[in-house]
This record gives structure tokens, C-alpha cells and sequence, in this order.
């Protein structure tokens, strides 16, 4: 996507050709901070305190978290202890655990002077695929959007309301629920975001909403609250979600509240949508309100809020009284009877077993042949 009109993404090899590139996502809107990676723990460190954040690029960093974890020491043991501090950085998006699976087995059988330099084609192939499958994903949800479109013939807007940020700056490119907003803005669909500020940590109001106008997208930021009201009064015509884990039967995890516009949605009608690239999607778990491990946070990030004040400081001021309790989940998992479809590279699909494996059949259960 374009940042001031340049292309840019959210990850890059430095021209040096081994420190790794992001964006510092903790300082946006108010500024665009980029920071050079040069060793595991400071990767480790970029997903943990969410400098970067959003479940595909987690798991892209993660991928060039083990290059600079093997540029010491490419042992065996290495390889397995770069890989485990970076899975417990953060629990909920499976990415992480998908791209630090695809890395130990490519590099595994590989003999250790070999592994370096494997595992950065590897980290580029990961971060590659993740911009094609995501552009795939909007191709998909385009057309979602542009029957709503035709529904209204034509006239006025596409109302789509979207929680936390599934954008661009959650993945290399072009984001995941964005992807088809930004491909139908492009095509010329008159296409308007309502955006969640998604408390605690603001990514609606500070990640999604900056990117959408960096765009030119239309956009409403609103509190998290108002989704319902807006439901009620027609203001929206679909919801379309990311998702940090999604189970084999369509459950779905993403960010704290989605499960509340989900209930909501379905209450009024309105349909509820979750783009997903393959690799969100955990085969080895049905039940996601049981089974997902969903990550509790710091409780600073409820009891204080930080912004920036008319002289250009940034400051965090605190708005609980001293003393009181709080409590910081991360997410929560929609059950996949509230998700109308479910947006993938492949296709649109139920979000059912049924429906996932009508487009991954590979993942179907080989059944036993009695003789
Ligand atoms: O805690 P975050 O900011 O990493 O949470 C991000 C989300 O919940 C996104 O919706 C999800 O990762 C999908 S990103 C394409």
C-alpha cells in the first residue's frame, strides 16, 4: 500500500541484506517510526510489546526472528530454542506457530553452515505469499462488496463496519478484511468504513483509521459501542472481521469485542464477514471458545489511555481510579453459527467443516478402506 504516495510495506529485508526492516506500529497516527532488527531477542521483543502486530505478520516476523536467531549459532539446538522463544510471545494468532512449523521443517533436514541462508529464501517466500494471498482475499470479498453495491443500485455508499485492524499494516500488504475494501474503493464502488476504536489499545482509531485515509478511503472512527445502534438504523450494510485463529469448523478468534458485533449483526441482519488467509486456519481444533488459548494482557492497557496533546507530546494519562481491579483479554472466538461466510485466498466459503474443506479438500480426512 502507499504511505505519502510511496509504496511500502510492513516488513523489508535492509539493504545490508540481513537486518530486518519494520514499522514501529506503538508511535502511529502520530508518527511513522521504522525500526532495523538485528538479533532474535529484539524480534521476540517487536511481537511481544506489539511494535508489530496482527496474526500475518506476526508469524512473517517470527520467520525472520529465526534468521537472526541462526546467524550465530545454526546447530540444531539453536533451531529449536529460537523457535520456542519466539512461540511464546504471543499466544492467540496461529500464525506464529504456522510460519515457526514451516521454518523447522525446511531447515531441519539441512546441515547447519546451510540454514542461514535457507532461511531467509524461506522468511521471503512466507512474506511474499502472505501479499498474494491477501490480495487473493480481496479479490474474493470485492465481490461481497459489490453486491451490496448493487443492491443499493448504486446509490449512496457501502457501509462496512470493521473492528481492530485487519489492514495492511496487520500483514505484509494489503491486510485481510481491507484487502476487498480497498479493491472496491479502487474500482470505484463508493465504499465507507465505520471503524471500532477498539479499545484497549486503539488499533481501530490509531492503525485502521490511518491507513484507510493514507488511501483516501472514507471513514467513520466510532466507539465501540455503537455498532448495534448503527445496526438498528440501517447504517450498515455488512461487518467484515480479521481473524487470529479460526478452527476447523469455523469458529473464530480475533480481537476483544468482535464476538459483541457478531450477536449484533446477526440480530439485525446484517452479514457478518471474516477474511482469512490459509494459514489463520488452526485444523487441529473444532471448539474455539473451549480450545483457543486467548491471550490476557497487561492491565495498564485498560487503566490508561495514551494520546497526543495540542503541543505534539505524546503522553499516557490514566483513567481508572487507583485501586480498582481490571481485566485485559485479548480476544474472543465467535461462534462459526454468527459468521455468515468466511472470506479465504481460495474462495468464499460456509463457515462450517463442510465449507472449509470444500475449498482446502487436501485437508479432508483420508477415510480407511475396509477390505
Ligand atoms: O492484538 P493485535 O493487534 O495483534 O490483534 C489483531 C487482530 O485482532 C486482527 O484482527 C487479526 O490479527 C487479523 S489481522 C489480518
Amino acid at each position: 500500500m502507499k504511505v505519502h504516495g510511496k509504496p511500502m510495506r510492513t516488513l523489508w529485508v535492509e539493504a545490508d541484506g540481513w537486518s530486518v526492516g519494520i514499522i514501529d506500529q506503538t508511535h502511529l497516527p502520530h508518527a511513522l517510526v521504522t525500526l532495523r532488527l538485528t538479533t532474535l531477542d529484539e524480534a521476540a521483543h517487536a511481537i511481544r510489546s506489539m511494535q508489530v502486530r496482527g496474526a500475518p505478520l506476526i508469524g512473517a516476523v517470527a520467520a525472520y526472528g529465526v534468521c537472526l536467531g541462526l546467524r550465530g549459532d545454526a546447530s540444531d539446538g539453536a533451531l529449536e530454542r529460537t523457535c520456542a522463544l519466539l512461540q511464546e510471545t504471543r499466544p492467540t494468532a496461529v500464525n506464529l506457530r504456522w510460519a515457526l512449523d514451516e521454518m523447522r521443517r525446511t531447515l531441519r533436514p539441512l546441515a547447519p553452515g546451510q540454514r542461514v541462508a535457507v532461511a531467509y529464501q524461506r522468511a521471503a517466500a512466507i512474506a511474499d505469499e502472505d501479499v498474494a494471498i491477501n490480495r487473493a482475499i480481496g479479490a474474493h470479498g470485492l465481490g461481497l462488496i459489490a453486491s451490496a453495491w448493487e443492491r443499493k443500485g448504486r446509490q449512496g455508499r457501502v457501509n462496512v463496519l470493521t473492528h481492530c485492524n485487519a489492514g495492511w499494516l496487520a500483514t505484509v500488504d494489503w491486510g485481510t478484511a481491507l484487502s476487498p475494501i480497498y479493491q472496491a474503493h479502487d474500482s470505484g464502488i463508493a465504499v465507507h468504513v465505520w471503524v471500532d476504536e477498539t479499545r484497549p489499545r486503539n488499533q481501530g482509531a490509531s492503525l485502521t483509521a490511518w491507513e484507510l485515509g493514507q488511501h483516501g478511503v472514507p471513514h467513520t472512527v466510532i466507539v465501540d459501542n455503537m455498532g448495534g445502534h448503527l445496526m438498528q438504523h440501517g447504517q450498515v450494510d455488512l461487518c467484515i472481521v480479521g481473524t487470529d485463529r479460526t478452527t476447523a469448523r469455523g469458529d473464530v478468534a480475533n480481537k476483544i469485542g468482535t464476538y459483541l458485533k457478531a450477536l449484533a449483526a446477526k440480530d439485525n441482519g446484517v452479514p457478518f464477514y471474516v477474511a482469512l488467509p490459509s494459514p489463520t486456519i488452526d485444523w487441529t481444533l473444532e471448539d474455539g471458545v473451549r480450545d483457543i488459548p486467548i491471550e490476557q494482557r497487561d492491565g495498564r492497557e485498560v487503566t490508561d489511555v495514551s494520546g497526543r496533546l495540542p503541543s505534539g507530546e505524546v503522553v499516557t494519562v490514566r483513567v481508572t481510579p487507583e485501586g480498582s481491579a481490571v481485566a485485559n483479554y485479548g480476544f474472543d472466538v465467535t461462534p462459526a453459527r454468527l459468521v455468515t461466510a468466511l472470506v479465504t485466498e481460495r474462495g468464499v466459503c460456509a463457515a462450517s467443516t463442510e465449507g472449509l474443506l470444500s475449498l482446502f479438500p487436501e485437508r479432508r480426512p483420508v477415510r480407511e478402506t475396509g477390505t
